[in-house]
């Protein structure tokens, strides 16, 4: 089974990719990028940087798109495959209000037209590999019914499913009963997405969803980043082992923004995203001191107390 880490726009970023990957002895297979997108009919610069090679060196990345329409898809593949990217992926599932009224991320699961044209281009494009990460629907659960059978007969590597429906956003129970109906009728290698945040729960879906190619997991990573390394370690860690092991991702990325940002306010901004997701890890109370923090000797304290 593979190991991918979710894009997670405005975490996993390209230091937070290599910095992960370094501490955590490679561990995962492919890190998924957040997706690339089209402004005003160009690629943003700050998305083509994220997936310079030369900011990516020794670390598998799949670079993900976000498109509306064939027209952007092409804008998109004409700016990464020069990069010598041979993987790319393709968003059919992001809930982000500003994406979907653009016609994008979910939206595609709407017009299955649409998806069909771009399945259309994708058969094109020789040499390769693309994925598609989705949901069931975008405001109906059975609509991944008609999708799936036009991404079926179109030459996919895999397909990552999220087991909701964008209007749910991250509420709600994952619905593993069409999870299954799903990998049922699809002809591709499926990866699971949603909800892991524990080792017990890795080993249950691997041993309750049979053929699974693989799982990707977003928040359970950043609120334990060593949670996969554990898994294929074999290993349980105790909490102080896992908030030491935080602390020194944290702690490369801390040199990396200083170096890189200008300003206190940006770097002290920019660290306290970096522990977003680790309430249950840290606690509340020390997360509330960190979120308070009104500059960078003040959190550093807080943080080297924990
Ligand atoms: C803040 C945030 C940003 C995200 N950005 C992306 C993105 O750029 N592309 C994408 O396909 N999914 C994105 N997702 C969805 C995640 O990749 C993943 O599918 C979702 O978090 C569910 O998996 P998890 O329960 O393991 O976190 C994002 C989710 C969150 C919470």
């Amino acid at each position: 089974m593979k190991f991918f880490f979710a894009p997670l726009q405005g975490y996993t970023d390209a230091a937070y990719r290599r910095f992960h990957n370094e501490t955590f002895d490679g561990c995962i297979d492919s890190y998924y990028t957040p997706f690339l997108r089209v402004e005003h009919g160009d690629v943003r610069a700050k998305d083509l940087r994220d997936i310079l090679p030369e900011n990516n060196q020794g670390i598998r990345i799949v670079p993900q798109i976000i498109v509306k329409n064939v027209d952007e898809f092409l804008i998109l593949i004409n700016a990464i495959l020069p990069m010598g990217y041979q993987e790319i992926d393709i968003n059919m599932g992001c809930p982000f209000p500003l994406q979907l009224k653009k016609g994008r991320g979910a939206a595609l699961l709407d017009r299955p037209q649409g998806v069909k044209e771009i399945m259309k281009e994708v058969a094109c494009i020789d040499d390769v590999r693309f994925s598609v990460k989705m949901r069931l629907g975008n405001n109906d659960k059975n609509q991944w019914q008609e999708i799936l059978p036009i991404l079926n007969d179109a030459p996919l590597h895999h397909i990552t499913l999220h087991s909701r429906i964008a209007t749910q956003q991250y509420k709600g129970d994952v619905d593993f009963d069409l999870f299954s109906l799903f990998q049922n009728a699809c002809c591709h290698k499926l990866v699971y997405n949603g909800d892991i945040t524990t080792i017990e729960q890795l080993s249950e879906i691997k041993s309750n969803i049979p053929n699974l190619y693989g799982v990707m997991i977003g928040r359970g990573l950043l609120s334990n980043p060593s949670l996969v390394w554990e898994y294929v370690n074999n290993t349980t860690l105790n909490e102080e082992e896992k908030i030491e092991r935080f602390l020194i991702l944290h702690n490369k990325l801390f040199q990396f923004y200083e170096s890189k940002l200008q300003g206190e306010s940006h770097l002290l901004t920019k660290m306290k995203t970096i522990w977003d997701y680790s309430e249950s890890l840290i606690g509340r109370k020390a997360l509330k001191m960190i979120k308070k923090a009104n500059n960078i000797a003040k959190y550093s304290q807080i943080v080297s107390s924990l």
